[in-house]
């Protein structure tokens, strides 16, 4: 397997390549690629961590040889929040990042399963669809939207609010991935019940998650360390379902078929193609059908940002 990571010397791009070194298959190829001078000097200090997978980091312009044959390109290029930026802030630059980034995936391994990371996710998927549709190598099953993060926070705040293992903490989070469009399924949770009001303050803690990291960090960044874990999780989840693996499930930003919305986060099984299956994300509470029905008009109108953009 061949894994590229595109934004490579970032603070998520680091934290991803350490925890991809150490956590791939062994015979495994780790690629890294940023416009930051420093990104082969990253693969030479990663080089030095003894497991079988073979590293090497390419700066400069062009990402093309970091891309051939990569069965899997993870990209989190682009500019992260400030206090006081919400992800749609982040629009005017990472748009043109993403698009010039896919133009090449496009070209140079038009197969790999795609994970985009840099935000705002829901608009940035709809981008990476558009430019694929152009160049006439779309395939909907290939590329998803990180959304892995927002299902890693949800377990470690119900494990702390219910003071269960976190390893029983298992959940759907569906919709998108920016404010109100994240949408924790709390009522499937098995084997914990929560009251209204934990319900309504957990659902907004979850929403606000990557706020409280920015507004912690004071200007230094947003989320990179759990960030590079969830991305770390999904990355070696479509490996995995690419190697044949049974019953690999993640919810994913993916072009689904749902009744909601073209893109849409919902658990989906993993396989040799990407999206073997969108899998159903079962019975919602009243509370969650109506946060469901009404956040669609955002992620609706994020999806559409980002259609225009190409067009
Ligand atoms: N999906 C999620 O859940 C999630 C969570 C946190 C952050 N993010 C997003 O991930 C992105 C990266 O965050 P970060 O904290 O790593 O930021 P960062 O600034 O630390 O790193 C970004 C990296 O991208 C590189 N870069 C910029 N333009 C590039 C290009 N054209 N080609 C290749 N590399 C390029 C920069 O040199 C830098 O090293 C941001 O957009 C952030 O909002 C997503």
């Amino acid at each position: 397997m061949k894994v590229a990571v595109l934004g490579a010397a970032g603070g998520i791009g680091q934290a991803l390549a350490l925890l991809l070194k150490t956590q791939l298959p062994a015979g495994s190829q780790l690629s890294l690629y940023d416009i930051a001078p420093v990104t082969p000097g990253v693969a030479v200090d990663l080089s030095h961590i003894p497991t079988a997978v073979e590293v090497t980091g390419f700066g400069g312009e062009d990402p093309t040889p970091a891309l051939e044959g990569a069965d899997v390109v993870l990209i989190s290029a682009g500019v992260a929040r400030k206090p006081g930026m919400d992800r749609s802030d982040l629009f005017n630059i990472n748009a043109g990042i993403v698009r010039n980034l896919i133009e090449k995936v496009a070209v140079t391994c038009p197969k790999a399963l795609v994970g985009i990371i840099t935000n705002p996710v829901n608009t940035t998927v709809a981008i990476a669809a558009e430019v694929l549709k152009k160049a006439g190598v779309y395939d909907k099953s290939r590329l998803f939207g990180v959304t892995t993060l927002d299902v890693i926070r949800s377990e470690t705040f119900i494990a702390e609010l219910k003071g269960v293992n976190v390893a029983d903490v298992k959940l759907n989070v569906i919709g998108g991935h920016s404010g109100v469009t994240i949408l924790p399924l709390l009522s499937q949770v098995e084997g914990v019940s929560f009251t209204d009001e934990e319900v309504a303050s957990l659902t907004t803690r979850i929403q606000n998650a990557g706020t409280e990291v920015v507004e912690a960090k004071a200007g230094g960044g947003s989320a990179t360390l759990s960030m590079g874990q969830a991305a770390c999780r999904f990355g070696l989840s479509l490996v995995r379902g690419l190697q044949g693996e049974a019953n690999v499930v993640e919810c994913a930003y993916v072009d689904g078929g749902s009744e909601h919305a073209q893109f849409f986060a919902q658990p989906v099984l993993l396989g040799k193609n990407g999206v073997e299956q969108v899998l159903a994300y079962g019975e919602v509470s009243a509370f969650e059908a109506n946060a469901r029905d009404e956040m669609l008009a955002t992620l609706q109108g994020d999806i559409n940002i980002g259609v225009e953009f190409v067009k």
